[in-house]
């Protein structure tokens, strides 16, 4: 489809017939050009186990169809109805403690039931068979939200699926026996029959089972989604396939997942409240990017305004919507859409927002709803662009699931509070990154940035020094290169295969308690650390900071080993906000600066790259306050004939940009204004660009 998407969620199953023709007409008065049809259909679809009910969907697809919109068709297969729920009550899911969750909300199924992948693939098929040549049919919908309320199931058969994938793992019970360190607490099993899921036990249950069973659970449902996606394959060959993604989540391997995906779709809910929400999305948006290595993905899912399942749920004020949804184009999608269309009347989410509120279209939120829809057409040209993040974040799931583990030196080593303040750090300086898995090629980036790597095998760490021997510098986290990768921890010292690029050694394990801080000294520069710190001692590497207070008084803090054309850095501790200085230095030695020079506070800008080399900076106002943003090169006139502008430049030294404003049409020269919450989507052609 040429253009950027636009629409959402719409759950027509909800309404009489006589308000679809409603829906469609506003939906073009609002620019809408996809929608997403039949999440939770399957009771409406399947009346029970012997008939279908296609009439309604038909008459749905040909409707929107007349009006020029594309669907986006799920294959309504994450509620499963009632009837096949009574006749199979063993799909429902059961936790740890034993408890079978009842029918009665959403997504009340077993990942490893036969029963329940058996009823969803015929689902699925009889859909694709439908469907596959409806002209109004653009992109498959698989499920909904995989691990959304129900990531895990410790029933029977999830027990026996469990048993047979630590098989195929492991091959013999010995090498599971030493994987999980059985020799501990007695644990040694004769055979695969005796293991069962890590249900609630008496105390700590063991660590690598837990492990074994976080990846078993990612695989279980990627499983499911592969069941289904494979038919779709097969029936409507030609026709991609997403799943919607829940943005960082722990519990699904995403880099796995991804390879598994036409494209990359994401749900994202920032949270009005908090006035830092736009950074955290920027993160999440980031790595929904990068998960199919800077392909465009879709935002398949937000809300225009308020959600309803938080304790509080606040409104988007005025101007905010449309901030935040130019921010995810901002950061390489190709639409925005929400949750959902029309508001519902009844249900657990009624009181949620919809592109369509209740008061109907003399409301505020249709008004913006029409406004972006507006706006999205203008930036059309937008679309297929791409954008490439100047330094590289090492994001594992494989160690974040090891890392938070229990029975660790401290309960405070959190992946997502890890590195919450290097994302936060880099957003301020104006650095967009792009996510790696540590099986990537580190090399398409200068600077490597590995807030943590508790868990760290061998190959990697070898991988990762050959990419600072050939010029790449790192940084690297605390409590990193620990364990390998049935969690064992790593002979002969922390931080293990990572200790000679890292020229230290830790002597222990110093965490900090919550509430406290340790000072530590840069070049003059007091920082505080937080949550952890350590005892280390300088092999190769050179100090570059030292703990200024506490019982680690004088010890090297922060270090750099110089290695090869590259260089490593470590620091030894948590130092949350205050990380800035100390990647200052490890972004000027890279060489890596800021999209745009001068970027002032609040405001991001990213750039997005059209295959012909065209320029699309988007420049978004988070704050409160009217910016000038300098549209500027970097160093002084580096176009020709372009030189810096007559009379008291705001900006010496850079040279100035023109380009064109998409959104207003008006021609930007050498800076823009942006009113609070404002927002420029500046063309650049390609030589300006390059600059
Ligand atoms: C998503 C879900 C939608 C809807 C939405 C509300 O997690 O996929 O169906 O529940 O949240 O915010
Ligand atoms: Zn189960």
């Amino acid at each position: 489809m040429p253009g950027l998407l636009y629409g959402g969620d719409w759950n027509p199953e909800q309404w009489p017939e006589r308000v679809w023709a409603e829906d469609v007409k506003l939906m073009a008065e609002a620019g809408v050009n996809l929608v997403t049809v039949g999440i939770f259909s399957w009771a409406r679809l399947q009346p029970d186990a012997h008939s279908w009910d296609f009439g309604w969907l038909d008459r749905l697809l040909d409707l929107v169809h007349r009006h020029g919109i594309a669907v986006d068709l799920a294959t309504a297969t994450a509620s499963p109805p009632a009837w096949l729920v009574r006749a199979h009550p063993e799909l429902l899911p059961v936790t740890a403690d034993g408890v079978r969750l009842e029918f009665g909300s959403r997504q009340h199924y077993c990942p490893s039931s036969p029963a329940y992948r058996e009823a969803a693939v015929r689902l699925t098929r009889a859909l694709a068979e439908r469907y596959r040549h409806h002209p109004a049919l653009a992109l498959w919908h698989v499920h909904n939200e995989y691990a959304d309320h129900v990531e895990e199931c410790f029933c029977p058969a999830s027990a026996a699926d469990f048993r047979r994938w630590l098989r195929q793992r492991h091959g013999g019970i010995e090498e599971l026996n030493r994987s999980w360190g059985t020799a501990f607490w007695s644990q040694h099993y004769n055979s695969f029959d005796q293991i069962e899921p890590p249900r609630t036990a008496p105390g700590p249950v063991n660590p690598t089972q837990l492990l074994d069973w976080r990846r078993f659970c990612s695989d279980a449902l990627l499983a499911l989604h592969r069941a289904e996606k494979a038919v779709l394959d097969e029936v409507s060959p030609g026709v991609p396939v997403t799943t919607n993604f829940m943005s960082m989540l722990k519990a699904l391997d995403y880099w796995e997942w991804s390879r598994h995906e036409d494209f990359v779709s994401d749900d994202a809910y920032p949270d009005p409240a908090d006035p830092r929400a736009h950074v955290n999305a920027a993160m999440n948006y980031d790595l929904m990017r990068s998960l199919k290595g800077g392909r465009p993905w879709l935002l398949m899912e937000q809300a225009p305004s308020a959600v309803s399942w938080r304790p509080v749920n606040l409104p988007k004020g005025p101007g905010r919507y449309r901030l935040w949804s130019l921010q995810a184009l901002a950061r390489g999608a190709d639409g925005v859409l929400h949750f959902q269309w029309r508001a519902s009347v009844a249900g657990a989410e009624k009181f949620h927002s919809a592109m369509l509120p209740h008061r109907g279209t003399a409301s505020r939120g249709w008004q913006e709803t029409v406004r972006l829809g507006a706006e999205l057409r203008r930036l059309g040209e937008v679309a297929g662009s791409r954008l490439r993040g100047r330094a590289a974040v090492l994001l594992d799931w494989d160690s974040w699931w090891a890392l938070e583990l229990d029975d660790h030196p401290s309960a405070r080593m959190r992946w997502p509070d890890l590195l919450r303040p290097w994302y936060a750090a880099l957003y301020e300086r104006g650095v967009t990154v792009d996510f790696v898995p540590p099986t990537a090629g580190f090399d398409d980036h200068p600077l490597l940035l590995a807030p943590n790597l508790y868990l760290l095998d061998t190959a990697t760490a070898e991988r990762l020094t050959a990419y600072v021997r050939g010029g790449g510098r790192l940084v690297c986290g605390p409590f990193s290169g620990i364990a390998d990768r049935h969690d064992h921890i790593h002979p002969g010292g922390h931080p293990g295969p990572l200790r000679d690029l890292l020229g230290i050694v830790v002597d222990e394990h110093w965490p900090i308690p919550d509430g406290a801080t340790t000072a530590v000294d840069l070049n003059g520069t007091g920082l505080d650390a937080e949550r952890w710190s350590e005892w280390i001692e300088t092999e190769a590497a050179e100090t570059v900071a030292r703990y200024g207070s506490g019982a680690l008084a004088g010890l090297p803090a922060v270090t750099r080993n110089r290695l090869g054309a590259g260089s490593a850095w470590y620091l030894s501790c948590h130092l949350g906000a205050d990380l800035g200085p100390v990647l200052d230095l490890a972004l000027a030695e890279a060489g890596v600066g800021a999209e745009l020079p001068g970027l002032p506070g609040g405001v991001e800008a990213t750039c997005r790259v059209a295959a012909d080399g065209t320029g699309y900076l988007f420049l978004l106002n988070h704050g409160p306050e009217e910016r000038l943003v300098p549209l500027r090169a970097p160093g002084r006139d580096p176009l020709a004939g372009a030189g810096p502008l007559a009379g008291a430049d705001p900006f010496p030294g850079t040279a100035p940009l023109t380009g064109t404003d998409l959104l207003t049409g008006a021609e930007a020269a050498g800076a823009v204004t942006l009113a609070p919450l404002g927002a420029a989507v500046i063309r650049l052609p390609a030589a300006q660009e390059r600059a």
